[in-house]
């Protein structure tokens, strides 16, 4: 039997707990925090758990996501290539901190690669 994404990777905790620090990051970046400007905190805390949804969902979890696909939750926000790449850093780093293996990461990266067209540039 195939053990899913989601269960390799620990579940529902452990991917709310990856989420939380992403995005925590990100928002307190020096090149990423201009996307989080001026937003409330309940939008702030909406927006993490809509993630978490999506991300149970798409690692193999049981998540109604309600929230917009991709392109449309990122269009017209400017992403750039480096602003990619520095997304994908804090990523790695997340990832490092909470002891992802190797296999796994690979496949989150190969996962988010799939996202990166409709996200940058849109
Ligand atoms: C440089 C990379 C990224 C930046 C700067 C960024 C920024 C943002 C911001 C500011 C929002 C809030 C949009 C709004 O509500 O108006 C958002 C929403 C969202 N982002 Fe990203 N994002 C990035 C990459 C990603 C990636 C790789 C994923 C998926 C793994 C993702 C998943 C989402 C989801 C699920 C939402 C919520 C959509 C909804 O609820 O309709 N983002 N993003």
């Amino acid at each position: 039997m195939t053990v899913s994404l989601y269960d390799r990777l620990g579940g529902y905790d452990a991917l709310a707990t990856f989420a939380t620090m992403v995005v925590g990051t990100a928002q307190t970046d020096e090149l990423l925090g201009r996307f989080w400007a001026n937003r409330n905190e309940d939008t702030n805390a909406r927006d993490l758990q809509s993630l978490i949804d999506y991300l149970v969902r798409e690692t193999g979890g049981q998540m109604y996501y309600k929230g917009r696909d991709m392109a449309m939750a990122h269009k017209g926000m400017g992403i750039t290539d480096a602003d990619w790449t520095r997304f994908i850093e804090i990523v790695v780093n997340v990832a490092g901190q909470l002891g992802v293996g190797p296999d796994e990461g690979g496949e989150v990266m190969g996962f988010l690669d799939t996202l990166k067209a409709d996200i940058v540039g849109a």
